[in-house]
Parts: C-alpha cells; sequence; structure tokens
C-alpha cells in the first residue's frame, strides 16, 4: 500500500511484469535499446530512475558504471527492485505525483522516466520537480505511449485528451492517460525543459525472431516514443 492511499496499479503484478519485461517485444526490443543509447555514456554519473519498476533500467545501468537511485509508486516493484540489486543501491517508495523532497536541487546528472509520466496526474508538477534535481547541464530521457498508438487502439478524435482504462492479463487494471503529440509537448515545455531529441521508437532487428508479429506490427506504426530533455539551453557559440 502507498502511505495513506489505495494499492497502487502494479502492486501484485511485480513478479510478472519483471518476468515479461526482461524478454518482452515492447520493453526488451523496443524501449531499452531506444532509451539506453539517448541516455548516453552514463558512467560515473548519477541517475534517478522515477518509475523503476522491478529495476531493469537500474541493472542496465548500474553495469555500465553508473551510480543509481530508483523510486516507484508501487511497494512491490521495489521490493523487485531491492532483490535484483542487492542492498547497497538507494530504492525507495515515492509517487511522482508527490514532491522529491528527499532529494536536494541539481543533486543528479540524469533522469530516466521510462513509461511511467502516463500514469502520474499532474504532468507539469512532477516533470518540474525533475527538473529541480537535475544539475544545470542534466537531461531527463522519458518514453511514452506514442500519441498515435493511443488514437488507433482508443478511437475518437486524435485530438482527444483523456484516461483509458484496459484490463492486462492477470487482472491488472492500467488507467493511463491519452493525450495528442501537442499537449505532451506544451507540458515538457511548461515544466522548463527544453526538447533536445524526439525519437519514434523502432523494433530492434532481434524483435523479427522473438516477436515476429509485434516486430509487423511496430516496424508499420508507431509504438512509443521518447523524448531527450535538456535542463538549460545548450549556448550556442555567436557567429563571428
Ligand atoms: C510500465 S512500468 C515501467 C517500469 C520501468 N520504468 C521499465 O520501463 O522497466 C510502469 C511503472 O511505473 C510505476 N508508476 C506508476 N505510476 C507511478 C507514480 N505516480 N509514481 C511512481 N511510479 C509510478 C508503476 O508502479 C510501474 O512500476
Amino acid at each position: 500500500m502507498r502511505p495513506g492511499d489505495s494499492p497502487a496499479a502494479y502492486d501484485g503484478f511485480a513478479d510478472t511484469f519483471a518476468a515479461e519485461a526482461a524478454g518482452s517485444a515492447y520493453n526488451a526490443h523496443y524501449d531499452r535499446p531506444t532509451i539506453l543509447p539517448l541516455l548516453g555514456d552514463v558512467h560515473g554519473q548519477h541517475v534517478l530512475d522515477a518509475g523503476c519498476g522491478p529495476g531493469l533500467y537500474l541493472a542496465e545501468l548500474v553495469e555500465r558504471g553508473a551510480k543509481v537511485t530508483g523510486f516507484d509508486q508501487s511497494a512491490d516493484m521495489v521490493r523487485h527492485a531491492r532483490a535484483r540489486l542487492g542492498s547497497g543501491i538507494d530504492v525507495r517508495q515515492h509517487d511522482l505525483d508527490d514532491p522529491l523532497d528527499w532529494l536536494g536541487d541539481e543533486a543528479v546528472d540524469l533522469v530516466l522516466a521510462a513509461l511511467v509520466i502516463h500514469y502520474v496526474r499532474d504532468r507539469v508538477a512532477a516533470l518540474r520537480e525533475l527538473h529541480r534535481v537535475l544539475r544545470p547541464t542534466g537531461r531527463l530521457v522519458l518514453s511514452t505511449s506514442h500519441p498515435t498508438a493511443d488514437w488507433l487502439a482508443d478511437g475518437g478524435s486524435y485530438f482527444d485528451a483523456r484516461h483509458v482504462e484496459e484490463t492486462w492479463t492477470g487482472g491488472m487494471l492500467h488507467r493511463y492517460l491519452r493525450q495528442p503529440l501537442e499537449r505532451w509537448v506544451e507540458e515538457i515545455t511548461d515544466a522548463g525543459f527544453i526538447i533536445e531529441r524526439l525519437v519514434e521508437h523502432r523494433p530492434a532487428p532481434a524483435m523479427a525472431q522473438h516477436h515476429p508479429r509485434e516486430y509487423a506490427k511496430l516496424s508499420r506504426e508507431p509504438g512509443f516514443i521518447a523524448f531527450r530533455l535538456a535542463k538549460n539551453a545548450v549556448p550556442h557559440p555567436c557567429p563571428s
């Protein structure tokens, strides 16, 4: 349970999610191969993983020499991540809708927010907190469901903004926000970030062998979208 709140949506599904996401089309062959290169060389960097889930990204980052801190709304996910990473790693239960009052200003070099922002109630407030804890040269890398994919799945007008509910395998109620790309960009820039790169995921070649149906679909239409966001504008040299 979240302190004083209802159970988090992913409570009870951490083990199932972890087992699936380790080799799934959408996580192992689509999101991680897109996001890890966007993070760049993390060796010696302090990376905050917001919505870290069972710690699959944290493990990759530690292997690449990063110092990591992770948090997740779900106590079960936190337990799972701690078991994966061992006691030396700081993984805590925290809701991205609450202020990160346990982190000082400019405390981390990089923030990763993979597949979590569409669950957050006040995205601008959450993004402002991530902006605050980043060093001046820091970057936030985030991925979410592609607005076109949400529109194709949920129907109506592409420009609709609403919460969508689906029941996933095992009975998990999945409630996420769909909104047009223009709105995502507004929220990101309202929080103070500068969009450095926008990437529409492509399936990794290995997906063709392991998940041929998903590979065909994701080669044809987008599933996820990613942004690399800079805390501050990178100064360009003045033309002489
Ligand atoms: C699809 S999983 C992604 C996990 C991990 N980032 C990854 O890509 O492997 C979404 C995660 O976000 C977490 N989550 C959802 N809403 C959250 C919130 N408001 N604050 C923190 N974590 C949240 C869930 O508990 C779950 O672990």
